[in-house]
């Protein structure tokens, strides 16, 4: 299907001088829509007690694809009646099964789970598409997969938990009430749910509003895997139900990820309660290239970085720390590249960024945006055409930064980066680290030495070097300073699942 390079209607829209060519129309592609069956029911009830249960309210919302904006069925919606059976059950589960099952035996309903998730992963890629908005091929490659890994992982401790904590005797903590976000509902759950169960413990979880499906399909695996009843309870709803779990007095520990904002409500509402409390919040990540980088690399690596799931990623690396030098060139492959980045139907296999998750989610970035072009910093958007139907936001770059910049500041969490320049390795640091968050960073060098330096003087839980947002489940993840606090993963993830005597 080949067709003669165009004009795209956006370039002259913005009136740019030149005819300029838009990689999607020199080599136009053809649809690819992954046809694999969500297995989708109109309608979701909660999963209290290994049992599918209508709220008692009867209450239920909708919930859309944010690609098309239609509903995709209506959920149950819980309040604290609710919260509250699903606790008592779990509090059951704990007392009557959970807690007197040998670590091997727990082991095997996790291996079985993880097996079953592996059985029908691209069910659940299309139905984690569909609900949440990311393309489908990261849902294929790595939402799903990962979540696969956390329960095959945290199945290999059940047993071993002598071992993770030498000299030490280890008990659960008992009930967990755990609350997650919308952007990577799937692997979210997973990143929760494992450690909890190998360590012993039962569970109430609520997954997020806009995305509560994939968490709804994860308890048919439950029962599937025949996990006794009580031990799981899925409870959706909005910030009402959250509430009800985190405040719930039978929940031991709760294990939040979601907005400082909400952070800061728990932990308040925590405190002095004696539970104990994980919480992972925002980020304003520095992606910090040196001039002796490999700059097609880096390219790669910033990209990732801040388009991977459309920005909707806490630990995003969402501002680009530029050595002066290189800095025009590699906002000039930069902009090359976002040109060719693929925006639109999340279930195109080709699809590079797909749907903002909410749009009240796209509100938030296209006001931040806004204040970016207020306060004086340069706008460069891809000139990609939106789908007329959905939340889609352009990829974006900022260039004339300065630290004091909203965007320079704020968590926007969606598609857009902010690009600021230094000139020395103390400057990088200082800028990088001038930020109230401290979840991640990247760095860009060839030299081993000078990613030693920033590794250890970069405030963030986790920096990579030479690459960004790569995960594995042995390896914690977690954030300094406003970011939150505890971990989650490895070893380090496990020990905020027990007691340790
Ligand atoms: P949010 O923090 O309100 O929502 C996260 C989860 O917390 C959802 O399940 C929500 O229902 C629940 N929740 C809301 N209020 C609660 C309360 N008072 N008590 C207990 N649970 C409550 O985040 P929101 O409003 O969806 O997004 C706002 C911003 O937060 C985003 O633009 C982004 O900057 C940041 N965010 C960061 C995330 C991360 O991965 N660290 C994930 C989601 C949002
Ligand atoms: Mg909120």
């Amino acid at each position: 299907m080949a067709t003669a390079p165009r004009v795209s209607r956006n370039s002259r829209r913005q009136g740019r001088p030149a005819p300029e060519l838009i990689f999607g129309d020199l080599w136009p592609y053809d649809p690819a829509p992954e046809s694999a069956d969500p297995k989708l029911k109109t309608r979701y009830d909660l999963f209290i007690d290994g049992a599918f249960v209508p709220a008692k309210s009867g209450r239920t919302f909708e919930t859309i694809n944010p690609g098309n904006e239609k509903k995709l069925a209506d959920v149950a919606l819980a309040d604290a009646a609710d919260v509250d059976r699903a606790f008592q059950a779990a509090r059951r589960a704990q007392e009557s099964v959970w807690s007197k099952l040998p670590g091997r035996e727990r082991g095997k309903y996790l291996y079985r789970i993880a097996r079953l998730l592996q059985d029908r992963a691209r069910e659940f890629a299309v139905a984690e598409t569909l609900n949440g908005g990311k393309p489908i091929k990261e849902a294929r490659d790595f939402d799903v997969p990962m979540a696969a890994a956390h329960f095959f992982y945290h199945a290999g401790w059940a047993d071993k938990l002598a071992f993770a904590f030498p000299g030490a005797s280890v008990s659960p903590v008992g009930v967990v009430g755990q609350v997650i976000p919308w952007n990577f509902p799937l692997l979210m759950l997973a990143w929760k749910i494992a450690p909890a169960l190998a360590a012993g413990n039962c569970v109430v979880l609520k997954p997020a509003e806009t995305t509560p499906l994939t968490a709804l399909k994860f308890a048919e695996i439950l029962q599937e895997a025949e996990l006794p009843a009580g031990v799981v309870n899925i409870v959706a709803g909005a910030g009402e139900t959250g509430a009800a779990v985190v405040s719930h007095p039978l929940a031991a520990k709760v294990a939040f990820t979601g907005s400082t904002e909400v952070g800061k409500i728990i932990q308040r509402q925590l405190a002095g309660s004696g539970k104990k409390l994980t919480l992972e919040l925002g980020g304003k990540a520095a992606n910090v290239v040196f001039d002796d980088a490999p700059l097609e690399q880096a390219v790669e690596g910033v990209v990732n970085g801040i388009f991977f799931n459309q920005g909707h990623v806490c630990c995003a690396g969402s501002r680009l720390l530029v050595q002066e030098t290189i800095a025009d060139a590699l906002v000039a492959k930069l902009k090359l590249r976002l040109r060719s980045l693929r925006v639109g139907d999340p279930l195109d296999k080709n699809t590079d960024v797909g749907a903002i998750n909410s749009k009240a989610q796209l509100e938030k970035i296209r006001e931040l945006v806004a204040s970016g072009v207020k306060e004086g910093a340069e706008l460069y958007e891809s000139p990609c055409r939106l789908p007329a139907k959905g939340f889609y936001f352009r990829p974006t770059l900022f260039t004339q930064v300065s630290m004091s910049h909203r965007i320079a500041r704020e968590e926007i969490f969606g598609p857009v980066l902010s690009v600021l320049t230094f000139r020395t390795v103390e400057e990088a640091v200082e800028k990088a680290n001038n930020t109230a968050y401290g979840l991640s960073a990247g760095v860009w060098t060839e030299k081993g030495s000078r990613i030693l330096k920033l590794a250890g003087e970069l405030k963030a839980g986790v920096v990579w070097a030479n690459t960004f947002n790569k995960f594995d489940p042995t390896s914690p993840f977690g954030g300094y300073k406003e970011s939150g606090f505890g971990r989650e993963g490895g070893r380090q993830g496990l020990a905020d699942y027990v007691n340790l005597s």
